[in-house]
């Protein structure tokens, strides 16, 4: 079977990037097309910047790295240094890239390659607030048939919110972008906090990362050595959650994960809880099912892929 083509919409971010890492040791299953930025995590100068350090750290330089939307839709951008640190990747040594942002904008590069490859033959894999992919429907509503899937790190159901006590930080920084992909019609499967929050990358499953002993091994391990103290000590949990990563696993090993089809609206006008993701999980509304929402995985199954896939890097 030929490799799964992909776009990687991010806003790096530690776990981005080991999403990102994850996706570029896997070359055989994923035909990663390009990257393209967000602001998110941190301003889109720096994930644009992180994303490409990623690469380089990979030894990936052939991917095209683009900027996209450096706002929300309609609201101004809040982003989460305390969680990621101020450069967005704190934790391993950071250089300036040499690699160059591919020309153009994100937002484009996704509207031009929907219209150029073959209809339903595109993975949205989507790491950040939705403004890029949100964007791109609403000035090419043509390309959401073409659509294969998007596969989302957003929202959650019963595990509430982080960035608030209602709502998941990519769903909030941009709400009404994450309206317009639940309600687009696109084959969309998310991985919610429900699920991620049960992959945490504690000490041993970091350490076999760093006994790797490669450049890619020692970055991931660095990375996440930094990333895990924020959630560590805010929910006392053994590590950090890897939330990301999840949407790069579930392409690679599907039988990794369970979840429902369920309805998924999001809150876009109450103050108390925006960005909150009301998951029909008990089908209680007569609202048709728009997204395969997970909530359960192989944490250790999801570690080995992770492991066995950064040692080819
Ligand atoms: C999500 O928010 C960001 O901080 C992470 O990179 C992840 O995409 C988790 O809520
Ligand atoms: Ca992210």
């Amino acid at each position: 079977m030929s490799a799964r083509k992909i776009i990687i919409d991010t806003d790096p971010g530690q776990d981005d990037a080991v999403a990102i890492l994850l996706a570029l040791a896997s070359p055989d299953e994923l035909d990663l097309l390009g990257i393209t930025c967000v602001a998110g995590n941190v301003p889109l100068e720096l994930t644009s910047k992180n994303a490409r350090i990623t690469c380089e750290a990979a030894g990936k330089t052939d991917v095209p790295v683009y900027a996209g939307s450096n706002a929300p839709l309609s609201r101004p951008l809040i982003t989460a240094e305390h969680v990621h640190g101020q450069t967005g990747l704190d934790g391993p040594e950071l250089w300036e890239p040499q690699m160059p942002l591919a020309e153009g904008h994100g937002v484009d590069f996704i509207i031009g390659t929907l219209r150029r490859e073959a209809p339903g033959t595109v993975t949205l894999c989507t790491l950040g607030p939705l403004t890029n992919i949100a964007a791109a429907f609403n000035r090419a509503p043509d390309i959401i048939e073409r659509v294969q899937e998007v596969v989302m790190m957003g929202g959650a159901y019963f595990e509430v919110g982080n960035i608030t006590p209602a709502a998941e930080f990519n769903i909030y920084v941009d709400p009404e972008a994450a309206e317009i992909v639940f309600r687009s019609g696109a084959p969309t499967t998310v991985m919610p906090l429900d699920v991620t929050h049960k992959v945490l990358a504690t000490k041993p499953r970091v350490e076999t990362i760093r006994a790797l002993n490669t450049r890619v091994g020692h970055f991931t391990a660095e990375m996440l050595d930094f990333f895990e103290r924020f959630d560590v000590e805010k929910y006392g949990s053994e590590g950090g959650p890897l939330h990301d990563p999840c949407v790069i696993a579930w392409l690679l090993k599907p039988e990794l994960f369970s979840g429902r089809g369920v309805n998924v609206e999001v809150e876009t006008r109450s103050d108390l809880t925006l960005g909150m993701t009301v998951a029909d999980w008990w089908g209680v509304t007569d609202r048709a099912p728009n997204a395969l929402f997970i909530g359960d995985a192989d944490a250790d199954g999801f570690f080995n892929l992770l492991t066995e896939r950064l040692a080819r890097l």
